[in-house]
């Protein structure tokens, strides 16, 4: 496999750190530290992406990582890996509205988005993982995933002709185990960053063309009268938080309730990522809105304000202060659509490389 992955991305989203120590493909131990180039503005404003201790970021790993994400002997049948439920074009999530496991059993949560995730805190809906190495544990073994055990797929990965000098470039060792694999798989992600949308390039770089009037017109619905940004805050469109959007009076689903078993967190669900959202849909947790017209719709008019752990954060819906017209609406929806980075959805960096 060629080594040198290629950088393309409109803002180079990564670059090397150190030059290639290269020639001699058996002193090859993982050594060249790949630096995350993450946008001034990001970094300007005190935003530190996490690397895991003891998990530095390499050509080496990152290179294994995405042959891994992409990987099908990751699950029982060959049938189905990462991508599958988290496909590039789609921001790293699912069209569908759950995900299908290799059985044909269908899940009760919509795929999540694998889109900045190095500077996230914890994963899943219900926040229940608070590493990308710990989270890339579990979709291998869910019973409506990918139904496999890890003694197996280590033995297939040990097995296979390239993926142990893979991991030997990587790690420095032919010896697989799952924390390698998981390692490899979350130094991947780190490197899916996605900071050039029109919205970037006019908000932060002050390019006056790159959004339109109507766009504009939303990008202040959206930071007042609407609230949003109370909760989708740039520069990610997350807070981290886990929060209560008032979906329903009493959800079906417990989210972080689930996890902590405190009544006061039942339907408090990650805030997520609005980047990209135009192709992420459909919304919400459980799928509940194919379109954002839907979803505007919910938040101009249908916030269950009575639900007794609704977030504080949606005090402007409890007071009656956010009324927002058909014009608001409507220009909201054209802001949303202004999120899109289209050299990240189509970066053949990303892509499935096998
Ligand atoms: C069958 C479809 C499916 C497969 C295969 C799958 N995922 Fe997921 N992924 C999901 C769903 C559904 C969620 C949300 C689940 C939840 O919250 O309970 C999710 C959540 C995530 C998240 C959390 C994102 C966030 O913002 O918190 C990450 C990261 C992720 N998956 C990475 C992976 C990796 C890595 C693999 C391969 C090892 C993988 N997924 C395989 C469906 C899938
Ligand atoms: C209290 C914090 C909060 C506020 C304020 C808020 N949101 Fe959300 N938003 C959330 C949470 C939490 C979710 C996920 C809820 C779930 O799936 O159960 C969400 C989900 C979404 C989604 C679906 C994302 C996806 O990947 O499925 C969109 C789109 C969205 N919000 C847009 C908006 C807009 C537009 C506004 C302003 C009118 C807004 N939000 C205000 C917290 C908030």
């Amino acid at each position: 496999m060629d080594r040198r992955i290629p950088l393309l991305l409109a803002i180079a989203v990564l670059t090397f750190a150190a030059c290639r120590k290269d020639e001699d493909p058996a002193e090859e131990t993982g050594q060249t530290p790949l630096t995350l180039n993450i946008p001034s503005f990001i970094t300007d404003s005190g935003h530190v992406a996490h690397v895991e201790f003891g998990n530095p970021i390499t050509v080496e790993g990152v290179a294994l990582g995405r042959t891994l994400f992409y990987e099908k002997a990751l699950s029982d049948n060959y049938s189905m890996s990462c991508g599958s439920c988290h496909v590039q074009a789609n921001g790293f999530t699912d069209p569908r509205e759950f995900s299908i496991g290799t059985d044909g059993s269908v899940g009760e949560r919509n795929a999540m988005q694998v889109i900045n995730m190095a500077f996230d805190e914890h994963f899943f809906w219900d926040g229940r993982r608070h590493s990308l190495e710990g989270q890339a544990h579990d979709p291998v073994t869910n019973m409506i995933e990918m139904r496999n055990t890890w003694p197996v797929v280590v033995q297939r990965l040990q097995a296979h002709d390239t993926y142990p000098g893979l991991f030997k470039k990587a790690f420095g060792t032919t010896t697989i185990d799952s924390d390698l694999v998981v390692m490899a798989i979350a130094q991947f992600e780190r490197t899916l960053l996605s900071f050039n949308s029109p919205f970037d390039r006019y908000f932060y770089l002050g390019q006056a063309n790159a959004m339109n009037d109507q766009e504009i017109r939303g990008m202040d619905v959206f930071m007042r009268d609407g609230h949003c940004v109370d909760c989708h805050k740039n520069p990610f469109f997350n807070d981290h938080g886990l929060r209560n959007n008032g979906l329903d009076m009493i959800s079906a689903d417990p989210g972080f309730g689930g996890i902590s078993g405190n009544a006061a967190d039942v339907g408090k669900f990650k805030v997520p990522t609005l980047r990209n959202i135009a192709h992420t849909g459909p919304y919400m947790h459980d799928s509940r809105f194919a379109t954002l017209e839907q979803v505007v719709n919910f938040y101009a008019h249908n916030v269950q304000v009575d639900n007794p752990h609704i977030d504080a954060h949606m005090d402007p819906w409890r007071f009656g202060l956010v009324n927002l017209t058909p014009e608001q609406e409507a220009d909201l929806v054209a802001f949303l659509n202004a999120l899109t980075d289209e050299g990240f959805l189509t970066n053949p960096t990303f892509s499935d490389p096998h």
